[in-house]
């Protein structure tokens, strides 16, 4: 569903992404775990057609993201690293527009609109200004508003940074309860996150891909190696002990 071949990308003379090669089968949920820096971002954005490649190859969904981006878009939904979400506006009356701007017919979207704030536990805050919610609430409105046009693929961007433990806990399960169905990718600078919603891992460090497996793979080869493993991961910032 996703393929990434030999990706470089330089922002003047600084080389972000360094020859990053992977692929993600259709619904699965990848983890890209690294620290701040490592090119997570640069990663998506390209992905989501929002920023061009330097070098590199990369589809979605057999689409090309610099030859045929309004498709890829029209496929995917995406989370940025923040939201920009319209903070004088209320949530029904957002989504709805996100919805006309995404192109969905006029006579769908009060439907789509119910659905996605039903999904994502919205309904009780329909009504209100998307400037007076709470961040866990905003990180929900972000996330309803990337799956309004029933996208095939999802990339989210460090979906709970910032939010409180419940808040966590609900956004994760709301992630975990779209695998299967969406093709997704999140992005995370913690261990444990990765654990409990993906089902591969790649980490990436200032640019490149150095490891890829499964979060029980990981954990396992932590334990196994663990001085070295522990030292390395604490280096890179991904567990905090
Ligand atoms: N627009 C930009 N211009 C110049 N450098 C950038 C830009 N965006 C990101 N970078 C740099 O590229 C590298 C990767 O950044 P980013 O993709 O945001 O990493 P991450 O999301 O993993 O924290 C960092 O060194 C960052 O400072
Ligand atoms: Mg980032």
């Amino acid at each position: 569903m996703i393929e990434v071949v030999e990706l470089t990308k330089f922002y003047g003379e600084l080389r972000a992404l360094d020859n990053v090669t992977f692929d993600v089968q259709k619904g699965e949920i990848l983890g890209f775990l690294g620290p701040n820096g490592a090119g997570k971002t640069t990663t998506m954005r390209i992905l989501t057609g929002f920023l061009s490649p330097t070098t590199g190859v990369v589809k979605v969904g057999g689409y090309d993201v610099v030859e045929n981006s309004l498709e890829v878009r029209r496929i995917t939904g995406y989370l940025p690293e923040t939201v920009p979400l319209y903070n004088e506006m209320r949530v029904r009356e957002y989504l709805g527009y996100m919805a006309r701007i995404r192109g969905i017919k006029r006579n769908r979207i009060r439907d789509r609109v119910d659905y996605v704030m039903e999904r994502c536990g919205l309904v009780e805050v329909a009504d209100r200004i998307i400037g007076h919610l709470s961040k866990g609430y905003r990180q929900r409105v972000g996330i309803a508003q990337a799956i309004v046009h029933d996208p095939q693929v999802l990339i989210l961007d460090e979906p709970t940074i910032g939010l409180d433990p419940v808040q966590v806990r609900e956004v994760r399960q709301l992630i975990k309860s779209m695998a299967g169905e969406r093709t997704i990718i999140l992005s995370t600078h913690i261990l444990p996150e990765v654990s409990m919603t993906c089902e591969r891992v790649l980490i990436i460090h200032k640019g490149r891909i150095v490891a890829e497996d499964t979060p029980e793979g990981l954990s396992r080869r932590l334990q196994q190696s663990e001085r070295i493993l522990v030292r390395l991961a604490r280096i890179l910032s991904l567990i905090h002990i």
